[in-house]
């Protein structure tokens, strides 16, 4: 590329910096509050404009394609302002701002599944708040719940700024079973937890699902993830990481009084799962040889093993891929991080080269003092005012929430929980100075 074009783009750089440096010294000031509460009889949401936002940092991947279309990008004039020139007139050619997926066809939206029932809907929406945040993708969230927490869910998400509710639709769905007992499977470990085995059966036409439980936090764009689907071979239908990291120390080996997948089990917390195969596959199990269809293989499952499981629908689908093991693709720990990988020492090694991708807060560790890593992240996602500058509201805080972690062994390894969130905001940041130069310069 041409020399005068890198000084551009090198200076372009360095004016990013400062600004951000100016912003910094502003920010909290000049920051207007998040629109948290918007009265329910108020315009549809995308009438009101959002209050003009600060570049850099607070930009989020995506200005997103109905801002587009109705106005110029609302970053820009602010950073007009400040004197950057070229920014504000790359800033006057629509074409170049990479959102996510403004022409992105429904059929390669990320679908997103959670089942919540009980006092779990702040930590379902804090969930769905960190998939939206750092994800590029546009997003369908499948929320499976019951009656009398449908308005609220349906509430808080209309809340959100536009700039978030832009980047996923959502549907709200009755707990319901299609096979065997309603009561029975209700009862099941956790209340409505049996309801992911009917996921395939009752999201008929969604191809591939990504399903999390309530107590999943993403700390990198959950297309990531998605991205593994594609790396199933001919037999793979469905994805979990391993129950435990140490086979020996592991529940299942243990404890475990039916078959399970591996030798430690798999996890059903975070499970990907490409429904069209597992709708039409075959599945072998102990009683007959021949084969079934998901659906009609469960509630025979569950009869033959209610007495013999723990952990409910988990042990049925350890059970499932114990028998037919071709079919499971087991991706690595730092998909899937739960306490058990640090509190008696660091042993997931994917968490520990490239951070923690996905965190699991099971055991109830986000709502008491056991593992104040844990609490930490989901406390500074859950505070994150939904607009404003990550670094200055979310990051920095968190550190200084980790430094009173350190007495804990998860909180001795720190960098493993900040790795990804770290590459996510510099990635943040990076496409959104690139798409300020605009592409012809940038290569
Ligand atoms: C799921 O499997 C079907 C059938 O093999 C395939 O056509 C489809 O592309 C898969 N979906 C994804 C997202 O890989
Ligand atoms: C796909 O991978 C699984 C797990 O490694 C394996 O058991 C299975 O045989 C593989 N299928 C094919 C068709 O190679």
């Amino acid at each position: 590329m041409k020399l005068r074009n890198k000084a551009a783009a090198l200076l372009l750089l360095a004016l990013a910096a400062l600004l951000l440096a100016l912003l910094s010294l502003r920010a909290g000031r000049a920051a207007p509050p998040a629109p948290l509460a918007r009265p329910a009889s108020a315009p549809p949401r995308r009438a009101a404009p959002a209050p003009a936002r600060l570049p850099g940092w607070s930009a989020l991947p995506g200005a997103g394609p109905s801002a587009r279309r109705r106005r110029p990008p609302r970053l820009r004039p602010r950073a007009g302002r400040r004197g950057a020139v070229s920014l504000k007139k790359s800033a006057r050619r629509p074409g170049e701002l990479r959102s996510f997926q403004a022409e992105l066809p429904p059929e390669l939206w990320i679908h997103l599944a959670v089942v919540a029932c009980g006092n779990r809907l702040e930590e379902t929406l804090v969930m769905l708040k960190s998939a939206v945040l750092f994800s590029h993708r546009k997003m369908q969230f499948h929320i499976f719940t019951e009656e009398s927490l449908k308005p609220e869910f349906d509430k808080q998400l209309r809340q959100w700024p536009d700039s978030y509710t832009k980047k996923f639709e959502h549907r709200i769905y009755p707990i319901t079973f299609s096979a065997g007992n309603p009561q029975e499977w209700k009862k099941l470990f956790k209340p409505c937890a049996a309801q992911r085995l009917f996921l395939p059966v009752i999201l008929k036409d969604v191809d591939s699902l990504l399903y999390v439980d309530t107590d999943v936090l993403f700390l990198r764009p959950v297309d990531d993830i998605w991205k593994l689907l594609r790396q199933f071979n001919s037999t793979q239908l469905a994805a979990m990481a391993p129950e435990h990291e140490i086979p020996k120390i592991g529940w299942y080996s243990r404890f475990a009084r039916h078959p399970f997948y591996g030798s430690a089990g798999v996890n059903s917390g975070v499970m990907l799962m490409n429904l069209t195969r597992i709708r039409s596959a075959q599945f072998k199990n102990s009683m007959i040889s021949t084969g079934l269809a998901w659906e009609d293989m469960l509630y025979p499952l569950y009869q033959k093993y209610k007495n013999a499981i723990t952990w409910g629908d988990q042990d049925l689908l350890n059970i499932i891929f114990y028998f037919n093991p071709e079919c499971l693709y087991v991706f690595p720990c730092q998909w899937n991080y739960r306490p058990d990988h640090c509190m008696y020492g660091s042993n997931c090694r994917e968490a520990e080269r490239e951070g923690v991708s996905v965190l699991h807060g099971n055991r109830g560790v986000y709502h008491d003092e056991k593992q104040p890593t844990f609490k930490a992240l989901y406390e500074a996602i859950r505070d994150f005012p939904f607009q404003d500058n990550l670094f200055q509201s979310m990051y920095y805080p968190l550190q200084l929430k980790f430094l009173e972690t350190v007495h804990t062994l998860c909180g001795r390894i720190p960098q493993v929980f900040l790795k990804q969130i770290e590459k996510t905001m510099k990635r943040a940041y990076e496409k959104h100075v690139i798409i300020h130069v605009g592409p012809n310069q940038m290569h």
